[in-house]
């Protein structure tokens, strides 16, 4: 059986195994999928024994995405922007391939939800390591422009400056947040703890989807926001979870599971 991996710290409560172990079934796919927690000071050596005992490719989450970011022999487009990897895989040759599934999972919740994101006008609010990595994969989408705010407004312009190449992109000040968008996208790690970044009601119209990177068993905060300020629909991340495996899983595998009864039980098990 091939092995697949998650590696984290924490990774105690990580549902990357029971998503992979669900996509195996409901694909055919016969492969094992274990969650391991690398020592903060050894992730280079917990993955490269991984690797040497057969592990064909791994997830990666905090706080080694960076990490996984630099020990690879060639990366996606995706996760050389990101400067970020969340899924390595071992290549026939021994090489390691870096990619970046989270902004993939991101669209594809996206448009699960409502459809083509060509057109679109986004606002992006966070310019951290989750906001770097949805960039490239939304322009990819097709969308008109994206507008990054970030509470630091310098990381934001920096964001805007690396991929201006690639798109319709430009950094706002809270000031110039005067007039609504169609799609406000929270990547900020604010609600985390239950915080709301500081932001003008005027970005919200009756027509405007709202999208936390962050879920839970309730409206994160900023959903509950955007719900008040009358958003047409509010989407937590919960599917962008669900997606990103599911691009993995591609990538290693060759096929794309369903989201939707995955999604469905861990939506569930959140009640
Ligand atoms: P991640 O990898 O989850 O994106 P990060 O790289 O530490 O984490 O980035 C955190 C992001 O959340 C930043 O954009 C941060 O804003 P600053 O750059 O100004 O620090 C944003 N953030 C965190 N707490 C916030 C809060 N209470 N209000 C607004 N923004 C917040």
């Amino acid at each position: 059986q091939d092995r697949y991996a998650v590696f984290g710290h924490p990774i105690g409560h990580s549902k990357s195994p029971a998503i992979h172990q669900a996509f195996a079934q409901s694909t055919g796919e016969s492969l094992r999928y274990e969650a391991i927690l690398a020592p903060l000071d050894g992730f280079a050596e917990s993955l490269q024994s991984f690797f040497n005992e057969g592990g064909k490719g791994a997830n990666v989450t905090l706080p080694f995405k960076e990490q996984a970011y630099a020990l690879c022999d060639c990366l996606s487009e995706e996760a050389r922007l990101a400067g970020a990897v969340n899924t390595l895989s071992r290549l026939d040759d021994g090489r390691i391939k870096g990619d970046n599934t989270d902004g993939l999972g991101l669209v594809a919740d996206l448009e699960r939800h409502i459809g083509a994101l060509s057109g679109k006008n986004v606002l992006l609010i966070g310019a951290g390591g989750a906001a770097r990595g949805a960039i490239l994969p939304l322009l990819n989408a097709g969308i008109a422009s994206l507008t990054i705010h970030n509470r630091t407004h310098s990381k934001a312009e920096l964001l805007a400056e690396t991929f201006k190449a690639y798109g319709q992109v430009k950094a706002c000040t809270l000031d110039e947040l005067n007039h609504s968008f169609d799609i406000v996208i929270n990547s900020t790690s604010a609600s985390l703890s239950g915080e709301l970044p500081n932001l003008p009601h005027e970005i919200i119209a009756a027509h405007t989807v709202c999208y936390d990177m962050m879920y839970g068993k309730d409206l994160t905060a900023f959903n509950r926001w955007a719900s008040s300020q009358g958003a047409g629909e509010v989407i937590d991340g919960l599917g962008m979870l669900v997606g990103q495996a599911a691009k993995s899983f591609a990538i290693w595998r060759g096929v794309e599971p369903a989201v939707e009864p995955v999604l469905a039980q861990l939506r569930n098990e959140l009640a």
